[in-house]
């Protein structure tokens, strides 16, 4: 990734931030790249500070942090302050906001109104949301209006009563019709499309055929990025989908700090003498 540290106007340090322009080029490139959520500006500093270029606010917040069954119940005024958390927490990131459920679907004028108020009241570089013909003139409506949309294809959560549960999308015939979503998307000015739960090789052929970039999630590696959700990711999920690898076990480091900690409670042995003031 390049650096994106740059020096202002009086010569101080000054962070500037990835954008699409970014992401358009690493497609021309073939360059690979990693696109995570995140809810809060403390794992957002982190994450920046590991390199990750697009950071997603996504509606998963429900699920993963607000304690709902699924991302259906999440409300625009519940992830604005969050996207501004991770808005503030982060210097090099791209931010995206997802827009929930309900926010957006009614008419073209209801998803801008929504956008609006991501991109004005949180500092959201970009929305995404979800489906594909359906959403066209909203997709339209957004981009003519200067704001950078992904959209969201395969197994979209915010539908997962019509789709009859979280299940792989796209096997057989119904792949033409993401295929066509796909192109519907780029054809009204998407930025980019992420493809969730969907086969390989499906994915593998929209990446090749559509010029946006594609990221993928349970889409097998053909993508142009991909994006986890990041608590399955580092291991705080107990019961993580198939399609995502943990590369850390932070609920076990957790439990057995907080299990060390209450130990040296119960001993006297926190606080010690560097923790107590004279
Ligand atoms: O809400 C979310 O986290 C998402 C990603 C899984 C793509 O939409």
């Amino acid at each position: 990734m390049n650096d994106k540290r740059s020096l202002n106007n009086n010569g101080a340090a000054r962070s500037t931030r990835y954008t699409i322009s970014d992401l358009a080029s690493w497609k021309r490139s073939g360059q690979k790249w990693a696109m995570l959520t995140a809810y809060d500006s403390m794992m957002a500093s982190v994450f920046d500070e590991a390199g990750i270029p697009v950071l997603l606010v996504g509606d998963s917040a429900g699920d993963n942090f607000l304690g709902e069954i699924n991302t259906i119940p999440v409300t625009v005024d519940e992830l604005i302050p969050l996207t501004r958390a991770v808005v503030k927490g982060s210097s090099q990131a791209m931010v995206i906001a997802d827009l929930p459920f309900g926010s957006y679907e009614k008419s073209a004028d209801q998803a801008l109104d929504t956008a609006i108020r991501f991109m004005k009241e949180s500092g959201a570089h970009a929305v995404k949301l979800e489906g594909g013909a359906r959403v066209i003139e909203q997709v339209k409506k957004l981009v003519t209006s200067g704001i950078p949309v992904m959209g969201h294809l395969g197994l979209t959560p915010q539908s997962v009563h019509a789709l009859g549960g979280f299940k792989v999308q796209g096997r057989g015939t119904s792949a033409s019709a993401i295929i066509e979503d796909a192109q519907a998307l780029v054809a009204a000015g998407v930025f980019a499309i992420v493809l969730e739960l969907i086969p390989g090789e499906l994915a593998r052929q929209i990446s090749a055929t559509v010029e946006v970039p594609v990221i993928g999630i349970g889409a097998g590696p053909d993508c142009d990025g991909q994006v986890l959700v990041w608590s399955d990711l580092l291991g705080l999920t107990i019961k993580p989908p198939r399609f995502s690898r943990r590369y850390l076990d932070l609920r076990g480091e957790i439990v057995s700090a907080l299990q060390q900690w209450q130990g040296d409670i119960a001993t006297g042995t926190f606080p010690g003498e560097v923790e107590t003031f004279h």
